[in-house]
């Protein structure tokens, strides 16, 4: 895109890993972390306990990725406490904007060892990994960009960001990022299975030059964000995870925090594709394969309900069935992965019962692996069009088959879920493209191509309904979300 729409920001290039100089530097340099065990405490006052949690790594439970020590009750107050007195807000615009882009380019500097924590810690492959660093320092430049080239508003307060497990690092830094450009000290809880490489983020934010009071890591369970998010000095939340989650959240700031602190969040999403018979097959199935399937569906954004037109639906489905065999599950450290794991024993064990008790109605799984947490990519068939299926956060993609006049009702029933995340559709009739685009609702759009993998600056990310509040990260309204969206006394 020409400078008038990017301005002098560029998104990350990331790295090509076809290309043998680039991969093989950064992966002899990974193969140092293998062994790496890391620690992850609260920042920066790392309290003392004897009791630290292992960190397994989801491809082999015989991997010991690090140890994590929770924060205490005394210490989310006494993190909040140092917010609250930080003197973040009062630093120049253009200073917050510069550390975060130095953070953006130590994350650069360090990616090795980013990419090493996000394949053990989180179950990333290579493929992943490279996506999921080169989206977090997109989101620390774009909103360092956007702050400084539009009107702020005074800052907030304090906030509370908490972020999933999915993108522990992409997410993790975007909420802060967010968050610190506007002037809001932040204390961040990371998700409890990823602990690990949000400690390495913050320190490195820290080694950037943010202070240690605008930026605190309270790493922890429910019982953490739970102190976090009912203490009444804090003036909002970020948060990224479940539904259910989000309205515990709500429920406990509508009862301790001021009534102006907003909750921005981020949620699930029961994301369809419509595929109909003038798509082209070859094309539909490489993109229900990877908005289905890669990351192992571990994504908020990722395809949950196809619905294919009667007439081309044994030829997609046969092809599909043929292109899920190619597929390779296993380690992440491997290069020829597709599918890693998913992120622990619990989630396989919620997504594998959900397969066993519809096993009658699966019509393609592949082989999981039987060390570690995989499940197989699995492919249910839906009885009907108004058969609306539960959010199954992994690899199982739903199908249900329309007839030629019944396109209405498949609109019918997508917004019947209440959700509003992404929507994909592959036709080749462009007033269909319209008129279906129109009708959906869905905050991100993909037509004739995969439903994943939004990226920073032009294709801002968030839903509607059930699946978020908004504004979309990434985009040009977010920032000002974290602002008082009045003029106060602005720093210079
Ligand atoms: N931003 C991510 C995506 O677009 C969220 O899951 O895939």
């Amino acid at each position: 895109l020409p400078d008038a729409v990017f301005g002098a920001r560029r998104n990350s290039a990331g790295l090509d890993l076809t290309d043998p100089v680039a991969f093989g530097a950064v992966n002899a340099a990974r193969e140092t972390f293998c062994k790496t065990q890391w620690l992850a405490t609260p920042l920066p006052v790392a309290e003392a306990s004897s009791e630290t949690t292992p960190v397994i790594n989801p491809a082999d439970p015989t991997d010991i990725v690090g140890h994590v020590v929770s924060a205490s009750a005394a210490g989310v107050t006494a993190a909040i406490s140092a917010a609250v007195a930080s003197k973040w807000p009062q630093t120049a615009v253009g200073t917050r904007a510069e550390v975060l882009r130095k953070t953006a380019d130590l994350y650069e500097a360090n990616r090795a060892e980013l990419f090493a924590l996000l394949a053990r810690e989180a179950g990333k492959s290579w493929a992943d990994a490279v996506a999921e660093v080169r989206e977090a320092v997109d989101f620390l430049r774009y909103y360092a960009a956007e702050a400084e080239t539009k009107p702020l508003a005074a800052a907030r307060g304090p906030f509370v960001a908490i972020s999933p497990w999915n993108f522990p690092l992409a997410i993790f830094s975007g909420q802060i990022a967010a968050a610190l450009v506007a002037g809001n000290p932040v204390v961040a809880k990371p998700a409890p299975q990823t602990p690990l490489i949000a400690f390495r983020a913050v320190q490195l934010m820290h080694e950037a030059g943010i202070p240690t009071d605008a930026i605190q890591l309270m790493p922890g369970g429910p019982d953490v964000g739970t102190a976090l998010t009912s203490d009444a000095r804090i003036a909002g939340v970020a948060f990224t995870g479940s539904l259910p989650t989000a309205h515990r959240i709500d429920r406990a700031m509508a009862e301790h925090v001021d009534a102006k602190a907003p909750l921005i969040a981020e949620t699930g999403g029961l994301n369809a594709m419509i595929v109909d018979s003038t798509a082209l097959p070859e094309q539909a199935v490489r993109d229900i394969i990877a908005s289905a399937f890669q990351s192992a569906g571990q994504r908020c954004s990722a395809l949950r309900v196809l619905y294919v037109q009667e007439d081309a639906a044994e030829r997609t489905v046969e092809m599909l069935k043929g292109a899920m065999d190619e597929l390779t599950l296993g380690n992440p450290w491997d290069l020829a992965t597709d599918i890693g794991p998913i992120i622990d024993e619990p989630a396989r064990k919620k997504i594998q019962s959900y397969v066993d008790v519809n096993k009658a109605k699966v019509i393609h799984a592949m082989k999981a692996p039987t060390s570690g947490t995989f499940v197989a990519p699995t492919v249910v068939k839906v009885g009907g069009i108004g058969e609306i299926p539960e959010e199954i956060f992994g690899p199982v993609l739903h199908v249900a088959t329309f007839k030629a006049d019944e396109l209405d009702s498949v609109i019918d029933a997508i917004n019947a879920s209440g959700y509003g995340l992404t929507f994909g559709m592959h036709t080749r009739i462009s007033s269909r493209v319209k008129k279906v685009s129109a009708a959906v609702h869905a905050g991100n759009i993909y037509v004739n191509r995969n439903q994943i993998g939004a990226v920073v600056g032009s294709q801002p990310f968030g839903g509607e309904g059930l699946s978020g509040t908004g504004p979309k990260a990434g985009g040009p309204h977010y920032v000002a979300r974290f602002t008082s969206g009045h003029s106060g006394l602005q720093a210079a």
